[in-house]
């Protein structure tokens, strides 16, 4: 996602109400710190449509929103308005979520992430190996992964790496809005691929219990 460099993005985000500015100090202790029993995490949330989404549709739920990028992450927090317990924020790359996170996310959402079509920039997609054995870290035991892309070459590639490291498949959908899913929010993302009619790819992975 590009955006023009935000000039006011910095101060606004260390002082806005919804983002956390030391993550590492909960670590181990988000169920507390969010007053929630379950936790989901959404990675690369944009302009944070889906992130306030559907934390205002699962008020019981903890939504974690998390982006890189300064100024989109600027967007996301000052579109969120209100600060409500069940909504919290953190700017900062998913390579450091295992400074952030114990064991203790029900589920991790990847929406609409960047595909990183070119083969030199695999690493960077957010299914890559280096992501997802983080991922395995930070989920609970029966934790889960969902992800949603229009992109068929990225949910392809995705898919089969999502199982080679140790997450088994619960839901596969290669044209989820067929069919009409109130339960799952539609960012204008989303909105935007399918008013041009394109599918949306949709998938669910548990992970796997490590054996001792
Ligand atoms: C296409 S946008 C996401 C749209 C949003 N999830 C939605 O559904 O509306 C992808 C976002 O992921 C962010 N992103 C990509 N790699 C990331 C990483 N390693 N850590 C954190 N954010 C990342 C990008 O900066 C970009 O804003």
């Amino acid at each position: 996602m590009r955006v023009r460099r935000l000039k006011w993005a910095e101060e606004f985000l260390g002082s806005a109400e919804v983002v956390v500015q030391s993550p590492q100090d909960i670590k181990g202790n988000w169920n507390t710190y969010m007053n929630r029993e379950c936790i989901h995490l959404e990675i690369g949330s944009g302009k944070g449509d889906y992130w306030i989404k559907m934390s205002d549709m699962y008020p019981d739920i903890g939504w974690i929103g998390m982006e890189r990028n300064e100024s989109v992450a600027a967007y996301a927090v000052k579109k969120s308005e209100e600060a409500k317990e069940n909504r919290k924020f953190i700017q900062n790359e998913a390579m450091h979520l295992l400074d952030y996170f114990d064991k203790e996310i029900d589920a991790i959402h990847l929406n609409f992430s960047d595909p990183w079509p070119k083969k030199r920039t695999t690493k960077r997609r957010l299914s890559h190996g280096n992501f997802t054995s983080i991922y395995k870290q930070i989920l609970k035991d029966d934790g889960e992964l969902h992800m949603k892309t229009d992109n068929s070459a990225l949910f392809e590639y995705s898919v089969v790496n999502i199982l080679k490291e140790g997450f088994s498949i619960e839901e596969l959908c290669v044209d989820f809005r067929r069919e009409t899913h109130d339960e799952d929010a539609i960012s204008e993302y989303e909105q935007k691929f399918m008013n041009k009619g394109n599918p949306i790819y949709r998938a669910v992975f548990k992970k796997v219990k490590e054996e001792n």
